[in-house]
């Protein structure tokens, strides 16, 4: 296939979050890859993507299709993560007030992740950013 794909996310822009999840979404129902491997990519970018939206700056999310796999880069300016065994908890969550407010900080995106991706990778640096790769095979 070799399909590559670039998104945009704006922290803190809860009105056009998910879009880079529902477009992905599109795609590989057109692609008529099976509605089970659909499912379980699209939570886990959807999650990677709220979690820009919810924790950083801004970041892209770089998409990469293959004939047997699909891979999601999501690179983020923000306060990037201290302590990612602790992040990845379940209801482990710094969300902010506002943010729990509009129904987000449950704390449970990475451990969805982790349960969605086939393989999850996550660099970060403390007042740099964060860079989350998964990948899913078909
Ligand atoms: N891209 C990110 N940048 C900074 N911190 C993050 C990022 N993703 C996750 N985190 C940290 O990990 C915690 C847990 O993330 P998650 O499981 O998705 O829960 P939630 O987003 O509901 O807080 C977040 O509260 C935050 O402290
Ligand atoms: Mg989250």
């Amino acid at each position: 296939m070799g399909i590559e794909q670039q998104y945009t996310v704006k922290g803190g822009d809860f009105s056009h979050a998910g879009s880079a999840s529902s477009h992905v979404r599109k795609l590989l129902k057109q692609l008529e890859i099976a509605p089970e491997k659909i499912r379980r990519i699209v939570i886990a970018l959807y999650e990677a993507e709220m979690n820009i939206v919810a924790h950083a700056i801004s970041g892209i999310v770089r998409i990469s299709l293959e004939n047997d796999a699909i891979t999601m880069v999501l690179e983020d300016q923000g306060p990037g993560i201290p302590d990612i065994e602790q992040a990845m908890k379940e209801g482990f969550s710094t969300a902010s007030r506002k943010v729990r407010e509009m129904g987000f900080g449950a704390g449970m995106g990475l451990a969805n992740m982790k349960r969605n991706a086939d393989l999850l990778e996550i660099t970060s640096t403390v007042g740099v950013g964060t860079t989350v790769r998964m990948t899913n095979y078909f």
